[in-house]
């Protein structure tokens, strides 16, 4: 979301990447700690990967939906093997897995592919 600055010209780019890693709002943020999410969450306008205000995503509620169902199903049916143990993260300028994190999906059981 560049953001241009009349007086000087210059462009701004505001990454949500650094706002959802900045300690004063999530104390350790390389943490997995989904617990930072129960009662009333993140302060406002810190946890934005759908974005804020007017012109926020309309699609989120959609979208959460369609995630939660899908990874229901694969976290249902099967185990997941990294392949790639100390895949880096590379920032350019949003955060991505360096080789697209390949994972090998194993059944939990047979029937698990009908
Ligand atoms: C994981 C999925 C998605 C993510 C992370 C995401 C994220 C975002 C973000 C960050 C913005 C910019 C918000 C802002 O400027 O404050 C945006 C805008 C938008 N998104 Fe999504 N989105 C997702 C899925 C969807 C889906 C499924 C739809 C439609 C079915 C959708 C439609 C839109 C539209 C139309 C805008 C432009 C809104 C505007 O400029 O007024 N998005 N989205």
């Amino acid at each position: 979301m560049p953001l241009l600055d009349e007086a000087t010209g210059y462009k701004l780019y505001w990454s949500t990447n650094s706002t959802h890693r900045d300690p004063a709002y999530f104390p350790e943020p390389e943490k997995f700690d989904p617990r930072r999410f129960e009662g009333n969450g993140p302060a406002p306008y810190t946890f934005v990967p759908f974005g804020g205000g007017p012109r926020m995503c309309p699609g989120k509620e959609y979208a959460r939906l369609e995630i939660l169902v899908f990874m229901h199903n694969l976290v249902k049916r099967f185990k997941f093997e990294k392949l790639i143990q100390d895949e880096k993260i590379v920032v350019n300028p949003l955060p991505i897995p360096d080789k697209g994190l390949p994972v090998r999906l194993h059944p939990h059981k047979a029937s698990a592919m009908s």
